[in-house]
């Protein structure tokens, strides 16, 4: 019976982590809608970044599709969920017109984004939208308004090149998963130039954004390895890794199941700092820590930075199940 003595780890589990309300509100509707309307019911676009989820609701009775001319006729009684993410306004006029029915999943906090656009757009401004282009976030805040009335600056350097063509009647939002730091760095490089640019009346970075980047930030200096729990087309989980190396983590990986590890390239490390965006499941967070716990003689100790009470109601449709539900 040898015994193989394992070396000791110093495990910092971040809190908050995880889930937000957005992405756990997102998830339910699927499972509610499949609950009441019974399989299939489709979904446009991963409904939240992360294949697990996915492949859970798959199993479940969930389809997932790009766009809704996927949906076949003969389903069309079915609901079609549309993602977290937000959508173009396009997309419901698309589906009334397909006579499609619709449970819109986008999280509240991106909708109020798009109010923001929407009011600076009303109000004359021109709108300068932060964000990452190609990310079905971006695209959907974009697609509240008509084209070509919302200008997309991604770095400091797009803001130093930016010519509106009235300086003076500029209005910003920015993605809800930004880097709070690199946004902040925009902002400041927009105002300098245009000292008239009007900010939204609420922060458009969202409180599960703030609150994981800021954890990941105390948690990492002298962190040998900071893992991310999360996909690599996930906006705010990458993030949290350029937020991790930059507050001194050695070493940073975005990781999205525990087989995904490359044991040989961990070599020795002491302190081991793990997050998980907001659309990673817990479980996978266990798997990850268990894995350690296989190689490494692991104590896990909490760097929680606050406490999050946020929950969203799901659609008017659905709410009668949800407060039914055991
Ligand atoms: Fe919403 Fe923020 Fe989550 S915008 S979906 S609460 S990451």
């Amino acid at each position: 019976n040898m015994q193989v003595s394992r070396p000791p780890l110093n495990i910092r589990l971040c809190g908050p982590r995880g889930f937000c309300a957005g992405v756990d509100r997102a998830i339910q509707i699927v499972v509610l809608a499949l609950k009441r309307y019974g399989a299939p019911v489709y979904v446009r676009h991963e409904i939240v970044h992360n294949r697990y989820v996915v492949e859970g609701l798959e199993a479940k009775g969930a389809i997932f599709v790009e766009e809704l001319n996927e949906i076949p006729a003969e389903h069309r009684h079915q609901p079609v969920v549309f993602s977290a993410h937000g959508v173009p306004k396009s997309v419901p006029e698309d589906a009334q017109s397909r006579n499609l029915f619709y449970l819109d999943a986008t999280c509240p906090l991106v909708s109020k984004v798009h109010k923001q656009a929407m009011r600076h757009q009303r109000l004359g401004r021109h709108v300068v939208l932060i964000g990452h282009a190609g990310h079905p976030e971006v695209i959907g805040t974009m697609g509240q308004l008509p084209e070509g009335t919302v200008s997309l600056i991604e770095t400091v350097e797009d803001a130093g090149g930016y010519q509106p063509s009235d300086p003076d009647n500029l209005g910003y939002v920015t993605q809800t998963t930004l880097s709070v730091d690199d946004t902040a760095g925009v902002i400041a490089k927009l105002q300098e130039r245009f000292p008239n640019l009007t900010a939204p009346s609420a922060d458009s970075i969202c409180y599960a954004t703030t609150n994981r980047q800021e954890a990941v930030k105390q948690a990492a200096p002298g962190c040998d390895l900071f893992i991310v729990v999360g996909a690599p087309n996930s906006s705010n989980s990458k993030r949290l890794v350029e937020v991790a190396l930059r507050a001194g983590a050695t070493r940073s990986l975005l990781v999205q199941r525990a087989s995904e590890i490359d044991w040989e390239s961990i070599g020795t490390i002491g302190t081991l700092g793990i997050s998980a965006g907001a659309s990673a499941p817990e479980v996978i967070v266990d798997e990850i820590i268990e894995a350690f716990r296989e190689r490494f003689d692991a104590s896990v100790e909490l760097a929680i930075t606050t406490e999050e009470n946020e929950h969203f109601l799901v659609n008017r449709e659905l709410r009668d199940i949800e407060l039914t539900r055991e």
